[in-house]
């Protein structure tokens, strides 16, 4: 179900339907860009343990809160279980390590953040002399979802949730899960809109979070990619659209994701893109305009994020994609 503003997850909390990206933010940036968000009016913060910075956004949450002008129930926070602790016997370690660094004693939704493992060990990112990540094969998503299962007994998370897992790894563990599956994040936008996996989840009332909605510019700019991939903030009928609207590009990419009710959670450390970003609730797209820009998919072939920036990691056997 769906308001404007939240998704009601299984849970019955609602998920504010924009969230604040986080990765490939760090240190001092990260904080002024967190300030300028939580200023604007995001409530919904989107970080992970790999991303090596929930101790920036720890340090800004805490001044929030020791100033009185927020409360930690005003605020929706998600993190993810690291690859390299990707085991039922990790998940509790490295979800307490994540509360240390966030300053706080709960999450809201903690996901499992990707369906294959790395190597045991602090490592985030353990590889071997060739540069192919060491990869632990021996992955068991039942034990892990029963270890995030314990999480939510134990009140560190309120809900749990996956990303980057397909159809029928969650289907395996839908078919096992004592507890819900409230959330699923993926790479979603106009030119990749994995319309099967959305129906799928509907079915099932699993929410989805779209990452990489405004395709993650900046990281193909830093690892050489962004010639060889289309530039969604420039596709002719995004500019077309946006010119109809008055709005911006980013505003019609993003708002194209929320009407459907699926959370979006753009990224900028830019302090006037963070304001525009989350200009969406006073208008909507018309029908046609839907539909000139559903249209856009380019199915498999608009995929972004395959993971090759871990070198070796399609040999693991729960390699999704
Ligand atoms: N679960 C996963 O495996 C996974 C994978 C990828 C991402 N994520 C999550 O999803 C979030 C968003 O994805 P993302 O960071 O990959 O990419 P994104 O949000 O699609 O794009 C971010 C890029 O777009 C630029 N940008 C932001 N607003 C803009 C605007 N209004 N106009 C023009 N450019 C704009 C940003 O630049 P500036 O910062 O310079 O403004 C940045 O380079 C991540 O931060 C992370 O929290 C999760």
């Amino acid at each position: 179900m769906t308001s404007n503003s939240s998704v009601l997850l299984p849970t019955g909390q609602a998920m504010p339907i924009l969230g604040f990206g986080t990765w490939n933010a760090s240190g001092k940036e990260l904080e002024v860009a967190l300030d300028a968000a939580l200023t604007a009016g995001y409530r919904h913060i989107d970080t992970a343990t790999a991303y090596e910075n929930e101790c920036a956004i720890g340090n800004t949450l805490k001044k929030w809160f020791d100033s009185g002008k927020l409360k930690r129930s005003d605020l929706f926070i998600v993190t993810k279980l690291p690859p390299n602790g990707n085991r039922a016997k990790d998940v509790e370690k490295w979800i307490k390590k994540s509360l240390a660094n966030l300053q706080i004693s709960y999450l809201d939704l903690y996901l499992v953040h990707v369906p294959f493992a790395f190597e045991n060990g602090e490592d985030l990112r353990p590889h071997n002399e060739n540069g192919e990540i060491r990869i632990d094969i021996d992955t068991d998503h039942l034990q892990i979802w029963s270890a995030m299962e314990e999480q939510v007994l134990e009140k560190r998370t309120k809900a749990i949730g996956l990303s980057n897992f397909n159809i029928h790894q969650i289907k395996k563990i839908l078919d096992n899960a004592k507890l819900p599956i409230s959330n699923l994040q993926i790479e979603l936008h106009v030119n990749f809109q994995q319309k099967e996996l959305i129906k799928f989840c509907q079915d099932n009332n699993i929410s989805i979070t779209a990452y990489s909605p405004l395709g993650t510019r900046g990281f193909l700019k830093e690892i050489g990619k962004a010639n060889t991939i289309p530039n969604l903030l420039e596709n002719p009928t995004v500019l077309e659209i946006a010119e109809k609207y008055k709005k911006t590009p980013a505003q019609i990419l993003l708002k194209h994701i929320i009407q459907k009710g699926i959370i979006a959670i753009p990224k900028s450390s830019t302090s006037t893109r963070i304001k525009e970003n989350i200009q969406l609730f006073d208008w909507e797209l018309r029908v046609e305009d839907i539909d000139k820009l559903n249209a856009i998919d380019m199915g498999e072939s608009g995929r972004i994020c395959d993971f090759s920036f871990f070198k070796g990691v399609e040999k693991h056997p729960e390699f999704p994609f």
